[in-house]
């Protein structure tokens, strides 16, 4: 009978809990194996922070958001300063965690995590170690799958934020914006933005001109339309480069997520008589009870996990993919851990909400 270890990397996600209920219910139902947590993240994996996780202790997360297990983004074994280890400098230490695995008794390994963490885990492949991957990340831009886990609950969330400033920018006649997160990559911003009705979207795959953001407001007022909706993905750039940031001068405050639509408000207060607010809306977006779709996805893809591992693959993420024929929407694939690694996944110019959004003035 095996021993599986299983790991929540990187940022925390909505549907993180449920992905481990249905790798536990479905090694121990299905298989009849023991599946061992590690804490934190790979920080866990290295410093031999373990729990054995059985049903009981798995009841109820179908439901509940952030991940039992506990998260880290620090967490990364190839530069990770051991605390027992008198590190003063990170330094490599994927060695120390094989050797932690080996000792606890682990055959395998399931991550659940963004690029960050599957491209780890696949260096880790690439040194022995067996794995499987399971995406996630809110912003969901994992190569290889459809969606990763926590999207859909984070553009439910950025959509009803966009719904309720809607009213208050109407009442106030203001240009209100609306930073979403999306480091590398606009799908929060483009969906959230399609879906509560933004009237400019700012994502980091198309550069933005701040005339032309001046524009559609101004043209608005023409049009007797005396407030905006501006949906700005944390990581959209001018297409001028850093001149527009240049002339801002220091933002108010700084931080590691958060400020361009600060900076903004800052431009387009100096250009335009309208009032301009900004609302950053943070993590508030990874927390909370993940929807139905994301429950779904996470239980799926969770237990596709566990199926992989016993048909003894190895080195492939789980996914989900379009279905090319029959009667299902989608259906799971494994994509080589390879193919996750080569970066995020952008959102594509051709994409079909790019061109409604397009298409309907946006
Ligand atoms: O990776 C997901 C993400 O939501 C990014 O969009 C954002 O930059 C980051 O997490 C912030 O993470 P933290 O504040 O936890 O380091």
């Amino acid at each position: 009978l095996r021993r599986i270890g299983v790991l929540t990397g990187g940022g925390d996600a909505p549907g993180l809990n449920a992905a481990l209920r249905a790798v536990v219910k479905t090694a121990i139902l299905r298989y009849g194996w023991t599946v061992i947590g590690f804490e934190d993240g790979y920080e866990g994996a290295i410093l031999g922070r373990a729990r054995q996780l059985g049903l009981d202790d798995v009841r109820g997360l179908l439901v509940r958001g952030g991940t039992i297990l506990g998260a880290s983004n620090r967490a990364n074994p190839f530069f990770f300063a051991h605390p027992e280890q008198g590190d003063t400098e990170p330094r490599d230490h994927s060695r120390t965690l094989l050797a932690t695995l080996e000792r606890i008794g682990i055959d395998a390994l399931i991550v659940i995590g963004g690029e960050g963490s599957l491209s780890i885990a696949h260096r880790l492949n690439e040194m022995g170690l067996r794995v499987i991957g399971i995406p996630k990340t809110i912003d969901n831009d994992v190569r290889g799958t459809l969606q990763t886990i926590g999207f859909d609950t984070a553009v439910t969330t950025a959509t009803e934020a966009i719904d309720r400033l809607h009213t208050t920018a109407e009442s106030h006649h203001r240009v209100m914006l609306v930073e979403l997160m999306g480091r590398d990559a606009g799908w929060i911003a483009l969906s959230a933005g399609v879906a509560g009705g933004a009237d400019v979207i700012l994502i980091p795959e198309i550069p933005f001109v701040l005339d032309r953001v001046v524009e559609v407001i101004r043209g608005r007022r023409q049009r007797r339309r005396s407030f905006t909706i501006v949906a700005v993905a944390e990581g959209a750039r001018p297409l001028d480069g850093e001149a527009v940031f240049e002339r801002t001068g220091p933002l108010p405050y700084q931080r590691k997520y958060g400020g361009i639509s600060l900076v903004l408000q800052k431009q387009l207060s100096r250009i335009l008589p309208t009032e301009v607010r900004a609302v950053v809306l943070g993590h508030l977006q990874r927390g909370g009870t993940p929807t139905p779709t994301d429950r779904a996805l996470a239980t799926a893809l969770g237990s596709a996990a566990v199926d992989a591992l016993a048909d003894d693959d190895d080195g492939v993420m789980v996914a989900i993919r379009a279905h090319p024929a029959g009667q299902a929407t989608w259906g799971i694939v494994r994509v080589p851990l390879a193919e996750v690694a080569r970066g995020p996944r952008l959102v594509p110019l051709d994409h079909p909400l790019v061109r409604a959004a397009r298409g309907i003035g946006i």
